[in-house]
């Protein structure tokens, strides 16, 4: 492995680490389950000198992860993901520690792509992704550094379909581990993590009381899931909209209300979005809302609203509180759109919970050990996380909340494997 040495950071402002070194503080108290899996893991050597290219929304639990992997060794580039999802004081406390850092909250698109080209340029050996972003430039303009990746990890289920149709085409030149499909993330990070960070952020932007209010949840997966459930116990009328026909009915299994987005439009008073795809919220439903209605995007594409189409109906618009826009169509009614569309928990939030981040890095952390234990033995195609490590984070979590199990007595091992 050709030792390539770490470029100098970009960040806005070195003097902010101490704030950021704060935040950090407080995620490391609560990772219980990171520090257990570092201490008999990823400390053992494996990750030495290993180039690890990170991208990930830059905020204090995420810069954990990225410095236990500093901290184990490795030598890890981090661009902070597509603008609006860094914290400057975060990047400089990650930087301040050794790892080369490109990530500035207010980075345009320009800038955040030179970021990425910064992290290839460290020559990655392991990735760390979020929505593809390391792996699709590796694949499209960097395709000679390609042979030096021994794999990586995906984080969001959005990265994870565009990993899918890279497999499919059969273009995907080393082993992905979908992250997102480990049970140890998106059972407790898609379902709980969105449910309760959702909220938090929408209810502290807007300062509004939902209970009575109607929450409109435009995709029942596990995210749609957490948030219904959420909405629910804030005392709120759910309807849930689907494509998929078995979503649809486990909505009205849970019992939520099922509508088609063209008639739950007219009944909103809040739109949240988790679907993974765009124009869920278009011009169409917009023509329909009611005056005040809120719109939001939980979802992992920032296309989920359709604001541009938004903006073509509204000819005024104004910043009404912090993250919070006002778009006025012509008829005089006012739509709400908060944090531009983007991810409401994340560029209006803290994100998900410390305790539940805990579990979904501890997925990336122990994929890419996997992957770097395994190097060169995996196939060049998207992998799921093995079942005996997700077990092991479990394991792990539990332990650390004082927790046990019981376990199968030797009669009922035996009856189970018979089929007699
Ligand atoms: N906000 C966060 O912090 C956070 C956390 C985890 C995942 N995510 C993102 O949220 C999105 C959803 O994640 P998930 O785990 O629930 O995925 P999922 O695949 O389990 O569920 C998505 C659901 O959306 C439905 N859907 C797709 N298009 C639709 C449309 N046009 N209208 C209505 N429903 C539609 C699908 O049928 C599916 O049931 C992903 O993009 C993911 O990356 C966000």
């Amino acid at each position: 492995m050709a030792k390539v040495s770490l470029p100098a950071s970009i960040i806005k402002d070195p003097s902010l680490a101490p704030e950021g070194q704060r935040k950090i503080r407080w995620v490391e108290q609560h990772a219980a389950v990171l520090n257990t899996l570092f201490k008999k893991f990823l400390s053992d050597g494996t990750l030495r000198d290993v180039p690890i290219g990170v991208c990930i929304p830059l905020e204090a639990k995420t810069a954990y992860l990225t410095l236990l992997l500093h901290r184990a060794g490795a030598r890890v580039a981090l661009a902070g993901t597509a603008p609006g999802y860094v914290q400057d004081d975060v990047a400089a406390a990650v930087a301040a520690e050794g790892v080369a850092v490109f990530a500035v909250a207010d980075a345009s698109p320009a800038e955040f792509q030179a970021h990425l080209e910064r992290v290839v340029d460290i020559e990655p050996a392991l990735l760390v992704d979020d929505r593809a972003e390391l792996t699709r430039a590796l694949h499209t303009t960097h395709k000679h550094l390609l042979k030096n990746v021994w794999g990586g990890s995906e984080q969001t289920t959005s990265g994870v379909t565009k990993l899918r149709n890279m497999e499919r085409q059969g273009i995907l030149a080393f082993p992905m581990i979908a992250g997102n499909d480990a049970l140890s993330k998106h059972l407790f990070d898609n379902r709980y993590g969105t449910g309760q960070s959702v909220f938090a952020a929408l209810l502290a932007l807007t300062n509004l009381y939902l209970g009575g209010k109607t929450v409109v949840i435009a995709g029942y997966g596990w995210c749609g899931k957490g948030l219904a459930r959420r909405a629910a116990a804030l005392n709120a009328r759910v309807v849930v909209c689907e494509v998929d026909p078995v979503r649809a009915l486990e909505a009205y299994a849970d019992g939520f209300a099922v509508l088609p987005l063209a008639q739950a439009a007219e009944l909103g008073d809040f739109f949240i979005t988790s679907t993974g795809t765009r124009d869920v919220f278009r011009p169409e439903h917009f023509e329909r809302m009611k005056d005040g209605a809120m719109l939001a995007n939980a979802g992992g594409v920032d296309e989920e609203i359709d604001v541009p189409g938004l903006a073509r109906l509204a000819p005024g618009r104004r910043e009404v509180r912090r993250h919070i826009e006002e778009y006025r169509l012509r008829d005089g009614r006012r739509l709400y759109l908060l944090c531009q569309g983007r991810l409401v928990n994340i560029a209006g939030g803290d994100g998900h919970p410390v305790e539940i981040m805990d579990l979904s890095f501890a997925v990336q952390a122990l994929a890419i050990y996997h992957i770097a234990r395994n190097r060169g033995k995996l196939e060049p195609r998207l992998h799921r996380l093995p079942l005996e490590i997700d077990r092991e984070i479990c394991r792990t979590k539990l332990e650390t909340l004082g927790l046990a199990l019981d376990s199968l007595t030797p009669a009922q091992e035996e009856f189970l494997r018979q089929w007699q």
